[in-house]
């Protein structure tokens, strides 16, 4: 493949060591073992024994917001908590509503409902699986207060024409890049392009880590000034024990700060191993019958997971395990055919969403993480090429 060679498989980088292909592998964070325990270790026995909100967060903070451009970046205690911290400093609440995905994470609805907002549901684009910008229009109330697009999984959504859209109906926009970390659309970063947007770094996310977190990155100081308030129970961080605004447990660990600190100089190699990986795949099955790959190119692409929609999804996903490659389905159900959420949506108009539901019905994700070998890559290449043209003699 065109990717570069030093992957090739070397003792550790085949942990099943008979050709099984991980989604997820065990040695993730194999490079940054050693880091992790030795900060680990001068946290536990440092003199201050401060382990939230310290000095490593404000610098891991920095560090982001100095990358990106951003008026600030604030880390928090997850990806659905920064989503839910974004609605709250909006205002967003009780009698409220936000046009989301019909198709993606529970947080995209879960996250409005906990504000007292109703998330509505909007059908997504066939080809990008992001929401479709002009169902979204046809979603606005008077009650809408907000747009809440989602990059799914290797692109981004329509940031330029959501940009349009909420500036001409007045409305918010909150951009769930939680997955997009490093992607850049049009020359703007990924996080940047509404009022707030940000990141997850659970751990099977583009720059995850071995435990929970996330982070808003916003242009608008004020939004920043209010969710920092938010994710500390309301404190300004000058003085504790004053509480301005009702606010949340949302703190940000001082030992995943550090190790975080110490990652973020080798994301763009990672990020760029699973470009090349993406790419690769797309070159190789985009020709295949029954077999819908994401649209080509770099532009707002992030390689979160890499997500094919296939005819015969299920006999796809069989074969491949028989060839020993693990494979996901993300959202075997779009969310208003949820039972947390179908009640949301009785007696409202338009409640279709046809390319939702054929995602959910033919969406199989292929491992893309940045420690596939070469050798990997091309055996789940020649896997999906082998059903695809088989099925289709
Ligand atoms: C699009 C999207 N939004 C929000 C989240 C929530 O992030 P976290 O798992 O860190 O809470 C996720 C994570 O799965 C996600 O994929």
């Amino acid at each position: 493949m065109t990717t570069t060679s030093d992957r090739d498989a070397t003792p550790g980088t085949d942990p099943a060591g008979a050709g099984r292909v991980p989604f997820f592998p065990p040695d993730l964070f194999h490079e940054d073992r050693d880091a992790f325990l030795r900060i680990l270790y001068d946290i536990g026995t440092g003199a201050d024994q401060k382990f939230i909100l310290g000095d490593h967060t404000r610098r891991f903070e920095d560090a982001l917001r100095d990358r990106l451009g951003a008026a600030d970046v604030i880390a928090c205690s997850s990806g659905t908590s920064a989503l839910h911290l974004i609605l709250t400093a909006l205002g967003i609440g009780p009698g409220d509503e936000v046009v989301v995905p019909a198709f993606g994470c529970a947080p995209l609805a879960a996250a409005v409902l906990h504000t007292g907002a109703v998330p509505v549901f909007g059908d997504i684009d066939p080809r990008t699986l992001t929401l479709d910008p002009a169902d979204a229009e046809t979603r606005v109330t008077a009650r809408t207060k907000a747009l809440m697009p989602a990059h799914m999984f290797s692109v981004m959504a329509d940031m330029p024409r959501f940009t349009t859209l909420a500036a001409a109906t007045g409305l918010r926009l909150v951009e769930d890049s939680a997955v997009a970390q490093g992607a850049v659309l049009d020359g703007r970063p990924a996080g940047l392009w509404g009022d707030a947007g940000l990141y997850s770094f659970v751990q099977v996310k583009a720059f995850g880590m071995p435990g929970e977190g996330g982070a808003v990155v916003t242009r608008d100081e004020e939004t920043a000034r209010r969710i920092r308030m938010l994710r500390n129970h309301g404190q300004d961080g000058v003085r504790r024990g004053l509480h301005h605004v009702i606010g949340v447990n949302s703190r940000f660990d001082e030992v995943q700060a550090a190790f975080q600190l110490h990652r973020l100089a080798g994301l763009a190699d990672r990020l760029d191993r699973r470009a090349r990986i993406a790419a690769h795949y797309t070159g190789h099955l985009a020709d295949l019958p029954g077999v819908t790959t994401p649209p080509p190119g770099t532009d707002g692409r992030c390689h979160y997971v890499y997500t094919l929609l296939a005819d015969d999804r299920d006999a796809l996903r069989d074969h491949l395990a028989a060839e020993g490659v693990d494979t996901h389905v993300y959202y075997p159900k779009t969310l208003p055919d949820q039972a947390a959420f179908a009640p949301l949506t009785a007696g409202r108009p338009g409640t279709g969403w046809p390319h939702a539901r054929d995602a959910a019905r033919r969406q199989l994700s292929l491992p893309v993480h940045h420690r596939l070998t070469d050798a990997q890559v091309e055996h789940v290449t020649a896997a999906v090429r082998a059903h695809a043209l088989r099925a289709h003699r």
